[in-house]
């Protein structure tokens, strides 16, 4: 701590007389902090401390946004050191990596465009049409986002530092904090907005709701992230449980009924990380999939378990001419640090999606794929997200499902002809389910799709859904008597929709720009929260256009976005970044006092 204040206070005047001479930029004094540092530790310290460096930089230049000083902050130096190891060659480099743009000598790996070999002979494309009414149909329940925390603690601080509260805090982290104060924020009996997830009797109760109500379902999908944000505790341990336990109670409520699950980039340790093949054999996560595997069996045809074993994807022929595949897109997560090594087409996912695209489009059959993060999320890496939009542009008679999750939000995402322009033909529409955890600033829901069924000539294109919610504000104030409400019967009916086709969704959009109550209703069913539990409203043209422009880029560009003024900024849910309170405690748990700044 005073050798910080020292080396502030000289770095303070050693920039304030170069500043007299010349204006000096963050990067600069970045590179300042780095010689200095290396002046204090000498060459080999600095890689070792290269952490705490980081760790201080990104504190001294307040920079929040930025993944890897988010990334690095949490507990995974060994593969972080790894990571930095292969990638930097100079001290320097670390503060073009910090720096971003601002830093001329680092380039980021994560900004490159990687193109993979699109297969020719693209058949004439085939609109998607309504669904004709009459024939037979299959229901579907989507959940995801599940982020169940087994030590979810009625009464508990709801309003803690850590990126997860409701919960002893004094678990897993030496955290210092005094409880003799009064709580802030009681933790609800059932759940709680906010850095809270969801307590395990809340998803059983869920699930016998379901159990109790739905009628008749065909299967289940699971979009992904079974575990609670305590992402310093992450271990093999405690995620292979969380797999077993999660499917097995899955399981348990719905007997004989399929399941199929997406690997989520919270499934992975640390969080967001899933190495690839080219790492060292100690971090592979043979561990994980193979629980998977292991948990899921009966789901998963047993052919199909060896690709799930070494990447985490499979196929199956769930009907006559519908094929299921499961894509572990963390692949292509820009907090999934071994990226920074190399980012193409990581375990070959792409490739092996391509090559079951085109064996189902011989084969004359149509494919849902059930995946965990949007192309346009800000933890998706843009060249994974512009390679597999062309890869289902080019399959897009093909593909006539896709069920994604992560952001929580229950919103869609268009795709275009042309990526890069709105004005190309709509060409499919992917569906970003509720999560059932509140965290953030959502309450619990669920999702059952009505699908065109199994007949000769199936779309097997959606052709309507559902959604039930848990209304926390009600729920919690009368805790002996809660239920799951209806949120809407059917989104066609909601939203004035003819039918589920990426015509009648990229229409939407334009008709929200003007038609206030159908806006409010899409934003409101978004967060199934009103302004009486605590949302704020989204009442200017601005902050309207945020969420139009986000429902058409499914990935990284704002060219989608020209006549949305204002709408390149995408709307920010409060996702908490990791406090310097919690730094400090990993600092002490970590033990590493040599490095201490
Ligand atoms: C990838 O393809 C784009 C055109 O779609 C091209 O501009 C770019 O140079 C290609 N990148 C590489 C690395 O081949
Ligand atoms: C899952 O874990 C919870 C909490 O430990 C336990 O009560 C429950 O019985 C487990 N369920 C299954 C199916 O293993
Ligand atoms: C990155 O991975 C790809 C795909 O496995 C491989 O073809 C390429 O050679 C690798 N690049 C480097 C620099 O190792
Ligand atoms: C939840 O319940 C509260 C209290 O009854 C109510 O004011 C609020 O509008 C409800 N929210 C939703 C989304 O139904």
């Amino acid at each position: 701590m005073i050798m910080r204040l020292m080396l502030l206070g000289f770095l303070v005047f050693s920039l304030a007389f170069q500043g007299a001479v010349a204006a000096t930029s963050e990067c600069e004094e970045c590179k300042t902090i780095v010689d200095l540092l290396q002046f204090e530790w000498g060459e080999k310290k600095t890689e070792e401390c290269v952490m705490e460096i980081a760790v201080f930089i990104c504190e001294t230049f307040h920079i929040e946004d930025n993944d890897v000083c988010n990334f690095i902050i949490s507990d995974f130096s060994d593969e972080f050191m790894y990571v930095i190891s292969k990638i930097l060659v100079t001290p320097h480099q670390l503060c073009g990596l910090l720096m971003k743009n601002n830093c001329g000598d680092f380039v980021d790996p994560l900004a490159t465009i990687w193109n993979m070999t699109i297969p020719g002979n693209q058949p004439a494309y085939v609109p998607k049409q309504i669904v004709p009414a009459g024939n037979p149909t299959l229901r579907a329940l989507h959940l995801t986002d599940l982020h169940v925390d087994m030590f979810y603690t009625p009464g508990m601080e709801a309003q803690c530092d850590t990126p997860q509260c409701c919960r002893p805090q004094d678990m897993n982290v030496e955290i210092v904090e005094n409880y003799q104060s009064a709580v802030k924020e009681p933790a609800g009996p059932w759940g709680n907005v906010g850095s809270c997830d969801t307590p395990y009797w809340l998803l059983t109760n869920m699930l016998q709701h379901i159990a109790n109500t739905a009628g008749q379902l065909d299967y289940v999908m699971v979009s992904g992230d079974l575990v609670s944000h305590t992402v310093w505790a992450y271990t093999p341990e405690t995620h292979s449980f969380m797999v077993r336990n999660l499917s097995d109670t899955i399981r348990s409520y719905f007997p004989n009924t399929p399941v199929y699950f997406a690997v989520g980039n919270h499934e992975g340790v640390p969080v967001d990380n899933i190495a690839p093949h080219f790492t060292p054999k100690k971090y592979h996560m043979d561990w994980l999939y193979k629980t998977m595997s292991d948990s899921w069996k009966g789901w998963i045809p047993e052919d199909q378990e060896k690709t799930l074993e070494y990447n985490g994807c499979y196929m199956k022929k769930i009907y006559d001419g519908l094929r299921m595949i499961s894509l572990n897109n963390v692949y292509g997560d820009r907090i999934n640090f071994w990226l920074y090594i190399n980012q193409t087409d990581p375990d070959g996912t792409l490739q092996w999606l391509i090559n079951q695209l085109q064996d189902a489009e011989n084969a004359g059959d149509k494919v849902h794929i059930v995946a965990h993060i949007p192309g346009s999320d800000s933890e998706a890496l843009e060249g994974y997200a512009l390679n597999y939009y062309k890869i289902i542009n080019r399959f897009t008679n093909t593909v006539v499902g896709q069920f994604f999750g992560h952001t929580h939000s229950e919103q869609f995402y268009m795709m275009y002809s042309n990526p890069d322009d709105y004005k190309s033909t709509p060409n499919n529409v992917v569906y970003s389910a509720p999560s059932v955890t509140p965290y953030s600033d959502f309450f619990p829901a669920y999702r059952i799709y009505t699908i065109d069924g199994v007949h000769s000539g199936s779309t097997y294109q959606v052709i309507d859904y559902e959604e039930w919610y848990f209304n926390l504000t009600s729920n919690n104030a009368n805790p002996t008597n809660v239920k799951w409400e209806q949120l809407y019967k059917s989104a066609n009916a909601e939203y004035g929709l003819k039918g589920q086709t990426p015509d009648e969704y990229n229409q939407m959009i334009e008709r929200m720009k003007t038609n206030d109550d159908l806006f409010n209703r899409y934003y409101e069913n978004r967060y199934r929260r009103t302004i009486y539990d605590g949302r704020a409203p989204c009442s200017d043209q601005q902050c309207r256009n945020g969420y139009l422009c986000d429902a058409r880029q499914f990935h990284q560009t704002n060219q989608l976005c020209t006549d949305l003024e204002g709408g390149m900024i995408k709307p920010k849910d409060s996702k908490k970044k990791y406090s310097a309170r919690f730094v400090t405690s990993q600092e002490k748990r970590r033990g590493k006092e040599e490095c201490k700044i």
